[in-house]
């Protein structure tokens, strides 16, 4: 089966089994009689870099639905079934006024996909509204509920990307909505935004739609350019580390993290070691954003991996940091 379809960066690999599953039971059947040696989960495909085709099975998550499950004075409780398109359920909860993943809009892939890496964007992350999760359990076949606690987000982490990686197939996702939002517009992009568009005090739909604008303005479409978002995390370094590369560029951007280390936008760095915009033929780094890799047209995956090899050593040896794929490589 032809896997271009299925992944966000576009590349033209293909998988031995293919199969999708929309509830519990056809999933069973399809791990009862599929080869699950070697198994992959795909959502929305957009965190994940091909470098050679699968030899194995590859299930595509298409449990859908979405439903409001309970509520108290300030809370919906909204259930989404992990093939629900990450921005169609966005675009749902700000429809009936429910706040608290607005800032999260246009992301690319699934629900299901959201809590495996604790997906965040404009200053908020899915842990700060999340509330539970079902999951298949593949050695056993019974169903668990995850809570924030038992998830272990971080910084685009969880423990399903860890210490449970490959075991867990993630079916439906409860987020906490507040019917009474308060939106978060501390990101400067955001506020800057708002404020060109003239407006002062912003609903959950304003913050929507100025995400949905600097996110347009930045960030490739992968229906026009394939891409897998941010191809590094932001490396947490210590301040002394700041402090050397401050002597040379004072005006370095960075997010606090505590009192003795800070983020740096690898974006920054990479366009710093000389890599924005560079193409190489059919592949290269994105033009208005550093972090994202892209692939032109019909590239091969082997290539965009060894091009994040040379920015990693590159800006390993311009600033002494170490950076880290946030896209799991296949
Ligand atoms: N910057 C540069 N050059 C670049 C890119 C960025 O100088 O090529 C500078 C910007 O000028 C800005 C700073 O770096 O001062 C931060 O840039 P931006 O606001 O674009 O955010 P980011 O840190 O590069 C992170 C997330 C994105 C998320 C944005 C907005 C990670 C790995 N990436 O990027 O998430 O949308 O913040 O919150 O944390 C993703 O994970 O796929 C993703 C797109």
């Amino acid at each position: 089966t032809k896997l271009q379809p299925y992944n966000t960066f576009g590349l033209n690999v293909t998988a031995k089994y293919f199969a999708s599953f929309d509830s519990t039971d056809r999933l069973r059947l399809l791990l009862q009689n599929l080869p699950t040696e070697n198994f992959l989960i795909l959502g929305g495909g957009s965190n994940l870099l091909f470098t050679q085709s699968y030899n194995g099975t590859v299930l595509r998550n298409e449990v859908k639905g979405i439903e409001k499950v309970r509520e108290d004075e300030d809370f919906v409780y909204v259930k989404a079934g992990g093939g629900e398109v990450w921005h169609n359920f966005v675009l749902y909860t700000i429809d009936k006024g429910w706040g608290g993943i607005e800032n999260l809009s246009l992301i690319p892939g699934s629900v299901g996909a959201s809590p495996m890496q604790n997906i965040g964007a404009y200053g908020v992350e899915i842990k700060d509204v999340f509330e539970e999760l079902e999951a298949y359990h593949i050695p056993t076949g019974e169903i668990h509920t995850f809570t924030t606690e038992s998830c272990q987000f971080g910084y685009r982490e969880s423990v399903f990307k860890r210490k449970l990686k490959g075991q867990y197939i993630l079916l439906n996702v409860t987020y906490r909505l507040s019917k009474k939002p308060i939106v978060n517009t501390r990101y400067g992009a955001i506020t800057d935004e708002l404020q060109k568009a003239g407006i002062t005090s912003p609903t959950i739909k304003d913050v929507s739609d100025a995400v949905i604008r600097i996110r347009q303005s930045k960030l490739p479409n992968p229906a026009e350019i394939g891409n897998a978002g941010s191809f590094f995390k932001n490396p947490v370094v210590e301040k002394a580390i700041l402090e050397k590369i401050k002597v040379k560029y004072p005006e370095i951007p960075l997010y606090p993290v505590d009192d003795h280390s800070v983020k740096i936008p690898a974006g920054w760095l990479i366009e710093k070691a000389g890599w924005k915009g560079k193409r190489f033929g059919n592949y290269g780094v994105h033009t208005q954003q550093a972090l994202v890799l892209v692939n032109y047209s019909d590239a091969n995956g082997k290539d965009i991996f060894n091009l994040s090899q040379e920015i990693i050593d590159s800006v390993k040896s311009g600033f002494g940091i170490e950076l880290e794929r946030e896209v799991n490589i296949i």
